[in-house]
Protein backbone atom coordinates (compact mmCIF):
# COMPACT_ATOMS: atom_id res chain seq x y z
CA UNK A 1 0.00 0.00 0.00
CA UNK A 2 1.07 3.63 -1.05
CA UNK A 3 0.34 6.63 0.77
CA UNK A 4 0.58 10.37 0.07
CA UNK A 5 3.21 10.89 3.15
CA UNK A 6 5.90 11.86 0.87
CA UNK A 7 3.72 15.25 -0.27
CA UNK A 8 3.85 16.68 2.74
CA UNK A 9 5.50 19.94 2.39
CA UNK A 10 6.64 20.29 5.80
CA UNK A 11 9.07 17.18 6.00
CA UNK A 12 12.38 17.33 5.41
CA UNK A 13 14.87 14.07 5.09
CA UNK A 14 18.22 13.64 6.65
CA UNK A 15 20.23 11.02 4.85
CA UNK A 16 23.10 9.64 7.06
CA UNK A 17 25.53 8.22 5.08
CA UNK A 18 27.55 5.04 7.18
CA UNK A 19 29.77 3.81 5.00
CA UNK A 20 33.33 3.61 5.30
CA UNK A 21 34.31 4.40 1.75
CA UNK A 22 33.32 6.99 -0.22
CA UNK A 23 31.19 6.61 -3.36
CA UNK A 24 30.01 3.44 -1.94
CA UNK A 25 26.84 1.03 -3.10
CA UNK A 26 24.37 2.13 -0.05
CA UNK A 27 24.64 6.06 -1.01
CA UNK A 28 24.12 5.25 -4.45
CA UNK A 29 20.98 3.14 -4.08
CA UNK A 30 19.83 6.17 -1.22
CA UNK A 31 20.46 8.90 -3.78
CA UNK A 32 18.37 6.60 -6.13
CA UNK A 33 15.45 6.16 -3.35
CA UNK A 34 16.05 9.81 -2.49
CA UNK A 35 15.70 11.21 -7.14
CA UNK A 36 11.95 10.28 -6.45
CA UNK A 37 11.26 12.61 -3.36
CA UNK A 38 8.86 15.78 -4.21
CA UNK A 39 11.52 18.44 -5.25
CA UNK A 40 9.71 20.60 -2.28
CA UNK A 41 10.70 18.06 0.35
CA UNK A 42 13.87 19.30 1.48
CA UNK A 43 17.00 16.93 1.58
CA UNK A 44 20.05 16.96 3.61
CA UNK A 45 22.86 14.40 3.48
CA UNK A 46 25.82 13.68 6.21
CA UNK A 47 28.20 11.34 5.69
CA UNK A 48 29.88 9.99 8.99
CA UNK A 49 32.98 9.38 7.66
CA UNK A 50 33.69 13.40 6.76
CA UNK A 51 31.95 13.88 10.41
CA UNK A 52 34.00 11.49 12.72
CA UNK A 53 32.77 10.87 16.34
CA UNK A 54 34.98 9.78 19.11
CA UNK A 55 33.96 6.88 20.51
CA UNK A 56 30.85 7.33 22.72
CA UNK A 57 31.32 8.28 26.11
CA UNK A 58 28.74 7.08 28.50
CA UNK A 59 28.13 9.91 30.91
CA UNK A 60 24.40 9.43 31.47
CA UNK A 61 24.25 9.21 34.97
CA UNK A 62 27.06 11.65 35.49
CA UNK A 63 26.40 15.15 37.42
CA UNK A 64 29.11 16.91 35.32
CA UNK A 65 28.78 17.42 32.01
CA UNK A 66 31.09 18.47 28.97
CA UNK A 67 30.67 20.39 25.91
CA UNK A 68 29.39 18.34 22.65
CA UNK A 69 32.25 18.48 20.16
CA UNK A 70 31.36 19.96 17.19
CA UNK A 71 30.41 17.19 15.00
CA UNK A 72 28.48 15.89 17.48
CA UNK A 73 26.13 18.81 17.82
CA UNK A 74 25.86 18.90 14.00
CA UNK A 75 24.65 15.60 13.94
CA UNK A 76 22.23 16.90 16.68
CA UNK A 77 20.89 19.59 15.30
CA UNK A 78 20.84 18.19 11.69
CA UNK A 79 18.77 14.92 13.17
CA UNK A 80 16.38 17.58 15.54
CA UNK A 81 15.48 19.26 12.30
CA UNK A 82 14.93 16.61 10.45
CA UNK A 83 10.94 14.57 10.36
CA UNK A 84 12.46 11.73 8.48
CA UNK A 85 15.99 10.64 8.84
CA UNK A 86 17.48 7.80 6.33
CA UNK A 87 19.72 5.31 7.56
CA UNK A 88 22.09 4.68 4.83
CA UNK A 89 24.47 1.56 6.29
CA UNK A 90 26.26 -0.72 4.23
CA UNK A 91 25.79 -4.60 6.20
CA UNK A 92 28.75 -5.15 7.88
CA UNK A 93 29.08 -8.15 9.54
CA UNK A 94 25.35 -8.47 9.72
CA UNK A 95 24.20 -5.36 11.23
CA UNK A 96 24.86 -1.55 11.03
CA UNK A 97 28.48 -0.51 10.38
CA UNK A 98 30.29 0.74 13.10
CA UNK A 99 30.23 4.47 12.35
CA UNK A 100 26.66 4.38 12.21
CA UNK A 101 25.68 2.32 15.30
CA UNK A 102 28.16 4.70 17.04
CA UNK A 103 25.95 7.82 15.96
CA UNK A 104 23.01 6.04 17.19
CA UNK A 105 25.15 5.79 20.50
CA UNK A 106 24.91 9.22 20.44
CA UNK A 107 21.35 9.26 20.93
CA UNK A 108 21.65 7.49 23.75
CA UNK A 109 23.42 11.10 25.04
CA UNK A 110 21.38 13.37 23.18
CA UNK A 111 18.37 11.46 25.56
CA UNK A 112 19.29 13.00 28.72
CA UNK A 113 20.86 16.62 27.63
CA UNK A 114 18.92 18.87 29.81
CA UNK A 115 16.42 20.73 28.05
CA UNK A 116 16.59 19.17 24.76
CA UNK A 117 13.42 16.84 25.00
CA UNK A 118 15.58 14.74 22.30
CA UNK A 119 13.05 11.70 23.43
CA UNK A 120 9.44 13.73 22.95
CA UNK A 121 10.79 15.40 19.99
CA UNK A 122 11.85 12.41 17.91
CA UNK A 123 8.52 10.91 18.59
CA UNK A 124 6.05 10.82 15.31
CA UNK A 125 9.35 11.48 13.04
CA UNK A 126 9.95 8.37 10.53
CA UNK A 127 13.05 5.99 10.47
CA UNK A 128 13.99 4.71 7.07
CA UNK A 129 16.77 2.73 6.25
CA UNK A 130 18.66 2.04 3.20
CA UNK A 131 21.17 -1.05 2.93
CA UNK A 132 23.16 -2.87 0.57
CA UNK A 133 25.50 -6.02 0.97
CA UNK A 134 27.00 -8.95 -0.49
CA UNK A 135 24.76 -11.70 -0.05
CA UNK A 136 21.77 -12.47 -1.98
CA UNK A 137 19.78 -13.34 0.26
CA UNK A 138 18.29 -10.04 2.41
CA UNK A 139 17.17 -12.73 5.44
CA UNK A 140 20.82 -12.43 6.45
CA UNK A 141 20.42 -8.69 7.79
CA UNK A 142 17.59 -9.37 9.90
CA UNK A 143 19.67 -8.14 12.70
CA UNK A 144 20.16 -4.55 10.91
CA UNK A 145 16.17 -4.58 10.81
CA UNK A 146 15.83 -5.47 13.93
CA UNK A 147 17.86 -2.64 15.60
CA UNK A 148 16.22 -0.03 13.15
CA UNK A 149 12.73 -1.40 14.38
CA UNK A 150 13.45 -1.63 17.66
CA UNK A 151 15.30 1.91 18.00
CA UNK A 152 11.83 3.55 16.56
CA UNK A 153 9.82 1.71 18.73
CA UNK A 154 11.80 3.11 22.06
CA UNK A 155 11.32 6.48 20.52
CA UNK A 156 7.67 6.26 19.46
CA UNK A 157 8.71 6.94 15.78
CA UNK A 158 7.17 5.37 12.61
CA UNK A 159 9.33 3.02 10.86
CA UNK A 160 9.28 2.66 6.76
CA UNK A 161 11.43 -0.57 6.63
CA UNK A 162 14.96 -1.17 4.69
CA UNK A 163 15.67 -0.60 0.97
CA UNK A 164 17.78 -3.55 0.52
CA UNK A 165 20.08 -4.06 -2.36
CA UNK A 166 23.37 -6.30 -3.80
CA UNK A 167 26.67 -5.62 -4.55
CA UNK A 168 30.19 -5.33 -3.42
CA UNK A 169 32.29 -3.71 -5.44
CA UNK A 170 31.81 0.01 -5.75
CA UNK A 171 29.04 0.65 -8.37
CA UNK A 172 27.81 -2.77 -8.30
CA UNK A 173 24.40 -2.26 -7.00
CA UNK A 174 23.25 -0.15 -10.39
CA UNK A 175 23.10 -3.98 -11.43
CA UNK A 176 20.62 -5.02 -8.62
CA UNK A 177 17.61 -4.63 -10.99
CA UNK A 178 15.31 -5.26 -8.39
CA UNK A 179 16.64 -2.48 -5.64
CA UNK A 180 16.20 -0.09 -8.65
CA UNK A 181 13.03 -1.09 -8.84
CA UNK A 182 12.30 -0.55 -5.32
CA UNK A 183 14.09 2.45 -4.64
CA UNK A 184 11.43 3.93 -7.20
CA UNK A 185 8.81 3.65 -4.55
CA UNK A 186 10.92 3.25 -1.24
CA UNK A 187 9.84 6.39 0.23
CA UNK A 188 6.06 6.26 -0.66
CA UNK A 189 5.67 3.51 1.66
CA UNK A 190 3.32 3.32 4.75
CA UNK A 191 5.68 4.08 7.60
CA UNK A 192 3.65 2.68 10.51
CA UNK A 193 4.25 3.58 14.05
CA UNK A 194 7.00 1.01 14.90
CA UNK A 195 6.57 -1.78 17.79
CA UNK A 196 8.27 -3.89 20.14
CA UNK A 197 7.40 -7.49 19.36
CA UNK A 198 5.31 -7.57 22.55
CA UNK A 199 3.48 -5.09 22.13
CA UNK A 200 -0.23 -4.62 21.34
CA UNK A 201 -0.97 -3.96 17.42
CA UNK A 202 3.13 -5.22 16.38
CA UNK A 203 3.42 -6.28 12.81
CA UNK A 204 -0.22 -4.82 11.96
CA UNK A 205 -0.49 -2.74 9.53
C1 LIG B 1 33.69 -4.71 7.40
C2 LIG B 1 32.80 -5.33 6.36
C3 LIG B 1 31.86 -6.25 6.75
C4 LIG B 1 30.97 -6.80 5.82
N1 LIG B 1 30.03 -7.67 6.25
C5 LIG B 1 29.14 -8.17 5.37
C6 LIG B 1 28.12 -9.06 5.80
O1 LIG B 1 27.99 -9.39 6.98
N2 LIG B 1 27.26 -9.57 4.87
C7 LIG B 1 27.34 -9.21 3.55
O2 LIG B 1 26.53 -9.68 2.77
N3 LIG B 1 28.28 -8.33 3.11
C8 LIG B 1 29.19 -7.82 3.98
N4 LIG B 1 30.13 -6.93 3.56
C9 LIG B 1 30.13 -6.47 2.15
C10 LIG B 1 29.45 -5.10 2.01
O3 LIG B 1 28.16 -5.08 2.60
C11 LIG B 1 29.32 -4.71 0.53
O4 LIG B 1 30.59 -4.63 -0.03
C12 LIG B 1 28.58 -3.42 0.30
O5 LIG B 1 28.43 -3.21 -1.09
C13 LIG B 1 29.32 -2.24 0.90
O6 LIG B 1 28.53 -1.09 0.75
P1 LIG B 1 29.18 0.35 0.45
O7 LIG B 1 29.74 0.28 -0.94
O8 LIG B 1 28.04 1.30 0.58
O9 LIG B 1 30.24 0.56 1.48
C14 LIG B 1 31.06 -6.40 4.45
C15 LIG B 1 32.03 -5.48 4.07
C16 LIG B 1 32.90 -4.95 4.99
C17 LIG B 1 33.95 -3.93 4.55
Amino acid sequence: MTTDTTRATDRSFLFVLGSSRPDGNTEILARAAAEQLPAGIPQRWVDLAQLPLPDFQDGRHETDTWPAGENEEALRQATLEATDIVIASPLYWYTLSAHTKRYLDYWSGWLSVPGTDFKERMAGRTLWGVSVMADHDEVVADGLVTTLNHTAAYLRMRFGGVLFGNGSRPGQVRDDERATIRAKTFFQREAPLARFPYEEGAGER
